[in-house]
Order: C-alpha cells, then sequence, then structure tokens
C-alpha cells in the first residue's frame, strides 16, 4: 500500500479495478485495462473534490434562488455559436473529441483566429506540434494575429503558471493526451494522467474565467484513454466526425450545460481549412438520384435544428453461405433487429441477400427516428422500386412492427417541407395530434409499405 499502489484502470472509460480484467465491466471493452499507479496514493495532494458552484452552504427554498446570467460572447463562427446556444460562455470548458486526423487542430486554430481577431487573448497550447509547424499551419489558413499566442509544452505545471502569468481570455489545449503532470508516475496518455490534467485546467480556468477547449483523441479501438473520463469534468462536450474521403466534417454537441445539447454545426474541409456550411441539408441530399430505388429522405434531429439526410440501402442476392450485413453511419445490430422485423412482420425475407446501408455524409445517427427510414429504403432496394418523389420518412419501428412517435416530430416535418417535400409519412399519433396537411401516419411497418407501393 502507500505509494505505489497500482491499480488497473480501462483505458476507455476510465473504471478502476483492484486486478486486471479482460472485460470492461463498465464499458465492455475488451482487453482496456492497463496498469496504473493509483491517483490517490498520498504523493498526491488534493483538496477535495472539484467544486464549481457557488451556494451559501445551506439550503434555501427553490423559489428563492436567482437566475444566473451567463456572461456570453460569440466564436465568430456563427454555426458554432447556435450549436451551443447563442456563443460561449467566460470560464466554459469544452472537450472536443474526435479521431486523429479529423480537424481538430485545424478548426481550433481556425477558433483562436477570430477570437483573437475580435481581441480577446488567445493562448494556444499544442503538445503535439513545435511553434513552427502551428505557424505554417496558421499562415496557411490565414490565421496569424498578435493576439494569438502560441506555446508548444507538455509539462502541466509549465502550462499552469504560463497560463497564471499571461491570464489570456481562452485557452487551447491540444491535445489532452500529450500533456502530463510530473506528480504522477503514469506517462502522458494514461487515465490518470488525462482526468489530472482535465481537472486541474478545469480548476484554473473556473477560477480565472477562462473559457477552455480541450482537444481529446479517440480512436475506434479505444486504445487512447477515451475521453469520457472527461465528459463528467468539463462543461460541454463537442463529437467532431466525418467519413474518411468525405469534406464534411460534424460537429455534435453531446453534453452543454450552458445550452440544449444534441444540436450540430456542419463543416465542408477545404484547402483552406474548415468552411461552415449554413445550411447542411440542402449539402446532404444534394447529389441524391431520387428515380432510382434504395434511397430516401430522413428528417434526423437530436435538437431543435434537423437536418435531411440520404438513408441509401443495397439489397442483392449472396454469393456466400453468410450474407453481408455493412452499414455506414448506422448501427449494424440495430440493422439485424430491423431484418428481423422485415421478415416476421412484413415477409420480407433477406436471409440470402447481402444488406448494405449508408446515411450519405458521414453522419453518425444513433436516435431511433431512423428505423422507418432503414426498413423503406431497405424494402425499396430489394424489390427494385423507386419511391415516390418528395417523400420523407420517419419514425421508431418496435419487434412488432408498429412505427412509434419520435422526439422533435414537428421540427421534422418542417425541415422537410422547407425542402419541398410534399409527404411526410410520419408515426400515426404524430399525424393525429398535429393533424397537418403533406402528414400522413401509419401505425404498422406494412401500413408503411402499401402507402409507398412496396408491397
Ligand atoms: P487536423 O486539424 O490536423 O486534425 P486533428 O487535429 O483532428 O488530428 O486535420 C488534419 C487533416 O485536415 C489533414 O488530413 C489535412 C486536412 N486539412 C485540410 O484539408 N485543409 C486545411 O486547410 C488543413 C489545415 C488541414
Ligand atoms: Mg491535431
Amino acid at each position: 500500500m502507500g505509494k505505489n499502489k497500482v491499480v488497473y484502470v480501462c483505458q476507455n472509460c476510465g473504471y478502476t479495478t483492484g486486478r486486471w480484467l479482460g472485460k470492461c465491466p463498465e464499458c465492455g471493452g475488451w482487453n482496456t485495462f492497463t496498469e496504473e499507479v493509483d491517483i490517490y496514493t498520498p504523493t498526491v495532494k488534493r483538496k477535495g473534490a472539484l467544486n464549481f458552484l457557488t451556494s451559501s452552504g445551506k439550503p434555501i427554498p427553490i423559489s428563492q434562488a436567482k437566475e444566473i446570467e451567463y456572461i456570453r460572447f460569440s466564436s465568430g463562427i456563427k454555426v458554432l455559436d447556435n450549436a451551443l446556444g447563442g456563443g460561449l460562455v467566460k470560464g466554459q470548458v469544452a472537450l472536443i473529441a474526435g479521431q486523429p486526423g479529423i480537424g481538430k487542430s485545424t478548426l481550433l486554430l481556425q477558433l483562436a483566429y477570430k477570437l483573437s481577431h475580435q481581441g480577446k487573448k488567445v493562448l494556444y497550447v499544442s503538445g503535439e506540434e513545435s511553434v513552427d509547424q502551428i505557424y505554417l499551419r496558421a499562415k496557411r489558413l490565414g490565421a496569424l494575429n498578435d493576439n494569438l499566442l502560441v506555446y508548444s509544452e507538455t509539462v502541466l505545471e509549465k502550462i499552469e503558471e504560463t497560463v497564471e502569468d499571461i491570464s489570456p481570455d481562452v485557452l487551447i489545449l491540444d491535445s489532452v493526451q500529450t500533456v502530463f503532470s510530473t506528480e504522477l508516475e503514469s506517462s502522458a496518455g494514461s487515465v490518470s494522467q488525462v482526468r489530472e490534467v482535465s481537472y486541474r485546467l478545469t480548476e484554473l480556468s473556473k477560477r480565472k474565467e477562462i473559457t477552455t477547449f480541450i482537444v481529446g483523441h479517440v480512436t475506434k479501438e479505444g486504445q487512447i484513454a477515451g475521453p469520457k473520463v472527461l465528459e463528467h469534468i468539463v462543461d460541454t462536450v463537442l463529437q467532431f466526425e466525418g467519413e474518411r474521403g468525405s469534406f464534411y466534417r460534424i460537429l455534435k454537441v453531446l453534453k452543454n450545460r450552458f445550452g440544449p445539447s444534441g444540436e450540430m454545426a456542419v463543416f465542408k474541409m477545404t484547402t483552406f481549412g474548415l468552411e461552415e456550411v449554413p445550411e447542411p441539408s440542402a449539402f446532404f441530399i444534394s447529389e441524391r438520384n431520387a428515380d432510382r430505388a434504395g434511397t430516401v429522405i430522413f428528417p434526423h434531429t437530436e435538437g431543435n435544428k434537423p437536418v435531411l439526410l440520404e438513408v441509401q440501402a443495397l439489397v442483392l442476392p449472396s454469393v456466400y453461405t453468410n450474407p453481408q450485413r455493412r452499414s455506414e453511419g448506422f448501427d449494424p445490430n440495430r440493422l439485424a433487429i430491423l431484418l428481423a422485423i422485415l421478415e416476421k412482420e412484413a415477409g420480407i425475407f433477406l436471409r440470402d441477400k447481402d444488406v448494405f446501408v449508408n446515411i450519405v455524409g458521414g453522419i453518425e445517427v444513433d436516435e431511433p427516428g431512423i428505423d422507418a427510414a432503414v426498413a423503406v429504403a431497405i424494402v425499396s432496394s430489394f424489390k427494385d422500386i423507386p419511391l415516390p418523389p418528395n417523400v420523407a420518412v420517419f419514425g421508431e419501428m418496435g419487434l412488432t412492427g408498429e412505427i412509434r412517435n419520435v422526439y422533435f416530430a414537428e421540427a421534422r416535418i418542417k425541415e422537410a417541407k422547407r425542402f419541398g417535400f410534399k409527404r411526410i409519412l410520419a408515426p400515426k399519433s404524430v399525424a393525429l395530434e398535429l393533424r397537418e396537411p403533406g402528414v400522413e401516419g401509419y401505425r404498422h411497418i406494412t401500413e408503411l409499405l402499401e402507402a409507398l407501393d412496396l408491397t
């Protein structure tokens, strides 16, 4: 015990145990445990838990609590301001997570420039690139400004000192995995280090009212310490995603203490950095072959601003004994369930068929409202019958084939109508509630397929 107590920490979610485990009981990851020195050893002094909440220290009637006015300011990037609920907040700490190469550094350097251009003092700390490398990138992006200070450093204590010294309005740390505290024995990028670095920088940002962005890399394998351990420390979690080979980049707001979550901002990667896409629906559906079988429009949303997406399916006879099922942007397990429901409830037998599903634009959809659209696209491809023009579809599909209500139905309908979709096929309950022209309600997948002449 004491100084060198060893624990095993899941590098994906931060679950800690006294012995090595093959599978993480918390997140289900395999082979994610590595040996680390316990961060709660006496060598690390921590004065109680992180506490940013100001209170009188005793319970009060809720009616006597005051409304807090956050001091907001524009990020200089309009789509980002919108997604964040009206700009950045003084003292806000945001994690920006994404796979390497997706464009996190590019976005933050552009953001740093825009903020410095507005007169904010910005400190961009990079543990990944030298100052000269950052300069080259900034030059290419047209992001040179005297208010933008760049600093290449990986030792947390030095970064803290510099921040105390300079007192920037905005701090950017790229990335949390490269920075380490000399007070801990584990290496940079380990869960203990990631936790410690984000903890201490959050504390510092709150105290000095600095708006801070922390970059966190994630890999599909979860080998690098997953930003999951940071999620509850920071105020805002932004996830940057996009397909390799696609220009589109989607920044999703997964958590936000200062605004709604579920919003998104869409960008396009160009040779001069990221460009805002103010009308993402128009972009996502612009290359659609509407007269072909296997494509359908789906109004997607996890917040108040829906986007229209093209859902594609390709169904063809399998040459293998085990037919292939692949999906991009849609959960493959969910796909297997939808195929089972189609077989049982609608008599669509696809066991000897390969089935491919793709959500165009590189967006990952994990809300249930997409079920009906995926099912319709699959049947359309299978039967080789294109959908009537101007049709959009949404609704969750239950295990008995029922089409279930989903969140934000009105917003979805509005967006579909805005882009000229005249027939919106929705859950029955939605149609009954809204009684709006153009909105057709269906209770069951078979009714939906009939309405589209797919039976
Ligand atoms: P980057 O911001 O370095 O990714 P991350 O920080 O998430 O690892 O982005 C890297 C990719 O972006 C790289 O493949 C090159 C591309 N890129 C452009 O296409 N245009 C640009 O102006 C810049 C700076 C990068
Ligand atoms: Mg980077």
